[in-house]
């Protein structure tokens, strides 16, 4: 499936083929905005996947597309790993689920608590969405508090309450972050129940925990938010969060639903947190729908359903399903220290190559991120946290142009220009990324400078 989409596709309405339009057509008849799901979705729309193998998708048009985003980061293997496929093989003809569990559960369980020993059990979820749901639940129940703390511009997935501060905006975000609902209709009582915090700011997290801190139950936190800027958290501000969740009992729920690929005993490991819960998805799937919640055994016991009503009932019908759970263990499999390490020394190169790149052409742009993950920015100003990351219209406009120029070339960015490696990716195909992006970005800025 090698070589690059149709170089000559330069004008907007050529990005996708006849037959990806065609399929646009009939998908807007029966799901709003003609897509599944928001994420995916630019205008004037994306092509249609029809198949998949290593780095590459072709879609429906036959047009071969190098993937850098990796259905948001979620494949680290890419297209259809050969390992997870025999493992989906090895179970799907002795039925895809059951009202049993099965002995892959544990297994797949069994696999991350060798990798991080401070995850000594897990429940799985179908979602990241679900695991941060279901770990904000745990917490309040075991703190017996109500309010959650979240850092400013944060994703967490869709319930209403890690939502709040989620896109706040230079009109009504403050001096300290202020605690605005994201979808409307939410109830009010939401946001009364939710700290928003600043991002790497050590000083002014440490003031407003102690203000709140008899309420809070749980401080939910990525240490690579993708929306924060996707820049590390700083070692005293991790400092701080966890001086202040011991002091005044209060659980550190860790999002690692994205970060885990960082490191062999995720992201905690890493950045020398010791969490009281951990969310993960994507990676931990090998592709397919997942999500945990992982802890010490002593908070987990809040789902413990053997003594009667559990103060958190947890369930749900494709729960622990064994095709997630096999794939997920032939993920994990390969994904060993090894292959995280050869990951993260291609991400460090990558982001070396664009900064190097950016420079020498004068772009106003520049990279964030770690390990094997990235997010172009289409400003100068340093970055490091939500609002310093955050894109005035034109600079968002940059972005989305980038995003598509990029896709002219046959490179798939996620729309906010961010995307993760995967381990069938080659040095040489990590200098073709960066040479495909700095080009889009180029050509963006000769027709509409935007800085
Ligand atoms: C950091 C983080 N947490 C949670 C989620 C939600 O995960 P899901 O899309 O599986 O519900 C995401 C999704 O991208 C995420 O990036």
């Amino acid at each position: 499936m090698h070589g690059p989409l149709r170089p000559s596709a330069r004008d907007k309405e050529e990005i996708v083929g006849p037959r990806s339009r065609a399929e646009f057509v009939r998908a807007k008849a029966i799901t709003p905005g003609g897509s599944m799901r928001s994420a995916p979705y630019f205008p004037p729309q994306p092509p249609y996947a029809m198949r998949g193998e290593g780095c590459w998708v072709a879609d429906v048009d036959g047009r071969k597309i190098f993937d850098c985003a990796n259905n948001f980061f979620s494949l680290v293997h890419g297209h259809a790993f050969p390992p997870v496929i025999r493992a989906l093989h090895d179970v799907i003809d002795s039925g895809t689920a059951f009202g049993l569990p099965t002995t892959l559960e544990t297994e797949l369980a069994e696999t991350i608590r060798a990798r991080s020993p401070r995850l000594e059990q897990l429940r799985f979820v179908n979602s990241g969405t679900e695991a941060v749901m279901f770990a904000v639940k745990a917490a309040r129940a075991i703190a017996g508090r109500p309010m959650i703390a979240k850092f400013e511009g944060a994703f967490h997935g869709a319930y209403d309450y890690v939502e709040v501060g989620l896109d706040s905006n230079p009109q009504n975000w403050g001096a300290d972050p202020q605690s605005i609902l994201y979808a409307r209709g939410a109830p009010s009582s939401v946001a009364a129940d939710v700290l928003v915090l600043p991002y790497n700011n050590a000083a002014d997290c440490r003031r407003l925990i102690e203000e709140h801190h008899a309420r809070l139950a749980a401080i939910l936190f990525d240490p690579l938010a993708s929306r924060v800027g996707m820049i590390p958290a700083e070692p005293e501000f991790c400092e701080v969060l966890q001086d202040c969740c011991r002091k005044y009992g209060i659980l550190l729920i860790l999002d690692e639903v994205v970060s885990y690929r960082l490191a062999f005993q995720g992201a905690h490991g890493l950045f020398g947190l010791e969490p009281d819960l951990v969310c993960l998805a994507k990676i931990i799937g090998g592709g397919l729908p997942v999500g945990a919640v992982a802890g010490p055994a002593r908070h987990m016991a809040i789902f413990d359903h053997t003594k009667g009503k559990p103060p958190v009932s947890h369930g749900g019908t494709f729960s622990a399903n064994p095709l997630s759970m096999s794939a997920g263990c032939a993920a994990l499999r390969a994904y060993d220290q090894e292959a995280i390490a050869r990951l993260n020394r291609m991400g460090d190169t990558m982001r070396a190559l664009l900064s190097e790149e950016f420079k020498k052409e004068k772009l106003p742009t520049q990279v964030t991120g770690m390990g094997s993950l990235f997010r172009v920015h289409t400003k100068t100003s340093p970055i490091g946290d939500y609002r310093s990351s955050f894109s005035s219209p034109s600079q968002k406009q940059a972005i989305e142009r980038i995003h598509l120029a990029a896709l002219e070339r046959g490179y798939l960015l996620t729309p906010n220009c961010s995307g993760a490696l995967s381990t069938p990716m080659s040095d040489s195909d990590i200098r073709d990324m960066t040479t495909a992006i700095v080009e889009a970005a180029k050509d963006v800025n000769q027709q509409s400078p935007w800085e």
